[in-house]
Order: C-alpha cells, then structure tokens, then sequence
C-alpha cells in the first residue's frame, strides 16, 4: 500500500470517529505522534502520561497480530488499527474512548469501537484497491484505443510511394503524439534503402534531440549490432540518447525482408515513469512494421518506376534514332514541356506527367517509313499524309497502358494549332488539350532549334520571333508568352550533350 492510500484510509477512519465524538491521533510505530485531533475532547491526549501510555501500547502493540485495547486510565481507552499491510505495519490510527470508570459496558463499547474502526479501514483499503483496479483498466483500455487508433491514422497514410518521405515523417510525429517521449526519431541506413533520396535521412518528432549530427551518422547502428534477430532494444547509459532525468530510451530496427534498413528510436520519457513500457514498445514495434512493409512497397515501386521509365527512354531513343538529325528531341521537348507547365502554374507532379508525354510525344513515328521522316528536300503530299498520321499510331500505340492514360491526349494533339489549321482534328483554342498546346510550342520549338536535313538551325532569336509571331494562330498565346521568358541554359546543355553523343558514334 502506498502512503497517500495509507492516509486516505486512516483520514476516513477518523472521520467517522470524529461524528462519533470520538478524539483521534495517528502514530508511527514507536508511539510517536505524527497527527491529532485538537478539539476539547482530544485533551485527554495532551498529559505526559497519556504520551507515555501510547509509548508503551506501541511497544505492546508491535508484538500482536490484531493489536487490543489498552486502558490509558480509569475508563480510558486507545482503540488502535493498524496501518499499512500484514506484512508491513507502518504505524496506528489510534481512537480514544473515555467511559465510566470499572465499568465493564465502557470496555465493551469501547472493543466496539475498534471492530468498528477495523472494518473501516479494510474497507476503505478494499474500495482503494477495486479504484486501482479501475483505474488500472481504464488505462489499459485508454492504451488499447489509442496505439489501435495509432496504427488505423499510420495504416490509412500508407497509399503515398510516390513520396515515402512524408509517410514516414506523419508515422514520426504519430508516434509522438501517442507516446510520452519528448523525442521519436526514425534514420535510414546509409547504404541499404528503396530510395535514394531517403539515403542517411533522419526524421525527428518533438523536442530536437541535443547531438543531431552525432545521431545522424553511423554509430547509432552498434546500439543493434549483434541482434540476431529483428527485435527493440531498451538503451540506458548512452549520452547519445538517455540522461539523468531520462535513464532509458527505446531502439528498435526498421527491417525490409532480412535486411535491417534503419532505426526507430523514443527517447527522454515524460511523466511520473521515465522507464520504457510495454505499451511503448507494443507501439513502437507495431509502428516499426508497418514502416518496414511501407519500404517494402516502396522498394518494389520504384523499381516498378524505373523499369517503366526505362522501356519509355528506350522506346524514344529508337524512334528518334530514325532520323539523325532528330536524335535526341524526344527528351529535349519532355525538358521545355517540362519547364513551361511549372511555369504555366503546374505542380510537380503534374508537370512530371507533362514530361512523360513530352518524352513519347511522337512515339507514333515508328509507324512512318524511315524513308518518308529521313527524307532530304520537300515532301509529296503522299508523304505528308503518311507523316500526319504518326499522332493517332502513337494513341493506338499507347492507349491500352494505363499508366499512360492521362498522357494521350498531349500525344494525339501536339499537331493542332490554335487556329484550328492543325492536325489530325482540326481542334481549335481551349478544345485542344492543356497538354498538347504546351507540348506544341516545345516540339516546334526544338524543330526549329535543330539542323534539319533540308535546313540549317535557325539562330534563338529568330526561332523566339517566329513563337512570338505564330502567338494565337499557331500557339495558345498565354503560353508563348510564358514559353520565350523561359531559361533555356539546360535545354542548350542537352544540346552540347547530344552533339557530343552524336560525334562520339560517327567516330566509332
Ligand atoms: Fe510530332
């Protein structure tokens, strides 16, 4: 028994004394007065007999299992129960009954009273207990509620591959809104991870920790070196981590498959236990699984990401191979799509899209004869058509890939023209795709920037008269206006890039 439950049950017992008109005093186990009672009927208490009397039945007192009565004076009587438990006796609430002097009622009412006291106290000790239980339940099942709802927020925010970083940065900051750390961190390993970009990262939630630099780099990982098997390891005795104040901190592995990936750590514990929990660590490994499944997908997306880029890349490459005075202008108008749609508002993940359409703009060229797109001097109007309908083979090309969807229309009308002039439907203004119109002014661009086989490469600043001059006829004039205030410092390296590629093959 704790000692505020201690005086909780010996505050009650006297209480109920006290309507009885009974004085009362507590004691330690000397006989030491350590509480009592000052009204009138209480000065029985205040002579040195009485004082030495309760001396002497504590002494008493200390030898018997179920302490007695003991007469202080002719009719006067110290009703005792003990504090404390069986085991440990703490000291005495102590009641004083004055009766009519050799009168064998007093002594009676008087073992009354203490039977009396005595079940008071077990049961104010008995209803302490059944409210700890309570309240023992109660934190259980606050507990239980809160690292399920936890986990639901964690589980619910784990659609974003695209960007893993902010899963695991909300994964961080849950945990620390559940938990009693002041700080949570997660750090990726150096070397094994889905991302680069997630490389060494260290994501931190609450109070900053004091050496970030120290925790951000290698050491960390010989807190779980040696553990053969995935597990949380609870630290004390690492300045890194734990202090005077705070002795223990929690580490537990981030695991991808049978590789460890990174860390999970909670450190300076709030609250009136700074030790590491169950709950803590039934939290913080829930938490740790969840991030190892998440990097998991992650891993697989962005090989996924890869592969498709690559078979994009590949699949331009040998369309623009074709023709090498095109070499290279699939990428080049993806790079100013690119640019003008960020410029045009767009966010970076809609301009990424852009760029994807940019790269497979004229992916339908494949289906034109190398002799009609290579060929020098003008084209007959036979020709003309066979390359006019490179726009819808690109759609029908590309129209059953589903991760391409949102690209078809940039791929079927990068050939129309604001005035309607254009090809392969004759849109006209806003009725051509967003898309399209900005993949229109990049791929004219780049056609006039370039040597053709019919035409040297038009100097910059007449290609950029030409868009201003076509601004509305031609192009969507908003987006000229926005395309010839572009840099173009990366899109001019391309081209020394592509020169270089190209005199590099003509050696070999
Ligand atoms: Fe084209």
């Amino acid at each position: 028994m704790r000692t505020d439950e201690i005086t909780s049950v010996s505050s009650v017992v006297r209480d109920r004394c006290r309507a009885l008109g009974l004085a009362t005093l507590r004691c330690d186990l000397t006989g030491r007065i350590l509480e009592r009672d000052t009204h009138a009927s209480a000065a029985l208490l205040d002579t040195p007999s009485a004082t030495d009397e309760l001396r002497r039945a504590a002494s008493r007192w200390s030898g018997e299992a179920a302490p007695g009565l003991h007469e202080i004076g002719p009719g006067a009587w110290l009703c005792p129960v003990p504090e404390g438990t069986a085991r440990a006796r703490r000291g005495y609430t102590v009641a004083l009954f004055a009766g009519t002097s050799g009168s064998v009622d007093a002594r009676h009412a008087a073992e009354v009273i203490r039977a009396s006291m005595r079940w008071s106290s077990e049961d104010v000790a008995r209803s302490l207990d059944q409210g700890d239980a309570l309240r023992g339940m109660t934190d259980q099942l606050t507990d239980s509620y809160e690292t399920l709802d936890a986990l639901y927020s964690i589980g619910r925010s784990m659609q974003g591959l695209e960007d893993p970083a902010s899963f695991i940065d909300a994964t961080v900051r849950r945990l620390h809104a559940s938990l009693r750390f002041q700080t949570v961190f997660a750090r990726l390993s150096p070397t094994d991870d889905p991302a680069p970009a997630l490389r060494r990262r260290m994501f931190v939630a609450g109070r900053p920790p004091a050496t970030p630099q120290r925790l951000e780099s290698d050491p960390l990982d010989s807190l779980l070196a040696g553990e053969a098997k995935p597990g949380f390891r609870i630290v004390t005795g690492d300045e890194r981590l734990t202090d005077d104040d705070h002795p223990e901190a929690l580490v537990i592995p981030l695991v991808r498959g049978s590789a460890r990936i990174g860390l999970l750590a909670g450190m300076r514990k709030e609250g009136d236990d700074p030790a590491v929990s169950s709950y803590d660590i039934q939290l913080m490994e829930s938490a740790a699984g969840f991030l190892g499944a998440f990097l998991d997908n992650v891993a697989v997306y962005e090989e996924q990401r890869r592969l498709f880029l690559g078979t994009l890349h590949a699949l331009t490459a040998a369309i623009d191979a074709k023709d090498r005075y095109t070499r290279g202008h699939s990428e080049r108008v993806a790079h100013l799509s690119t640019r003008l749609a960020l410029a045009s508002g767009m966010d970076a993940d809609q301009a990424h899209r852009v760029w994807i359409a940019g790269l497979v703009h004229d992916v339908g060229k494949i289906g034109v004869p190398e002799a009609v797109l290579c060929k020098q001097g003008r084209l007959t109007d036979e020709e003309f058509d066979h390359i006019k309908r490179h726009p819808r083979i690109g759609h029908h090309i590309l129209r059953d890939l589903r991760p391409l969807a949102d690209v078809l229309p940039g791929v079927l009308h990068h050939h129309e023209k604001f005035d309607g002039r254009g090809y392969p439907d004759g849109l006209s203004g806003e009725r051509i795709p967003h898309l399209a119109r900005i993949i229109a002014l990049a791929d004219t661009f780049d056609a006039m920037s370039s040597t053709r086989s019919y035409r040297p490469a038009m100097p910059r600043d007449k290609v950029l008269d030409e868009i201003r001059r076509c601004a509305g006829t031609q192009f969507d004039p908003g987006l000229a206006a926005l395309f010839v205030g572009l840099d173009f410092a990366e899109y001019d390296a391309m081209v020394d890039r592509g020169r270089a590629d190209q005199t590099w093959t003509a050696a070999a």
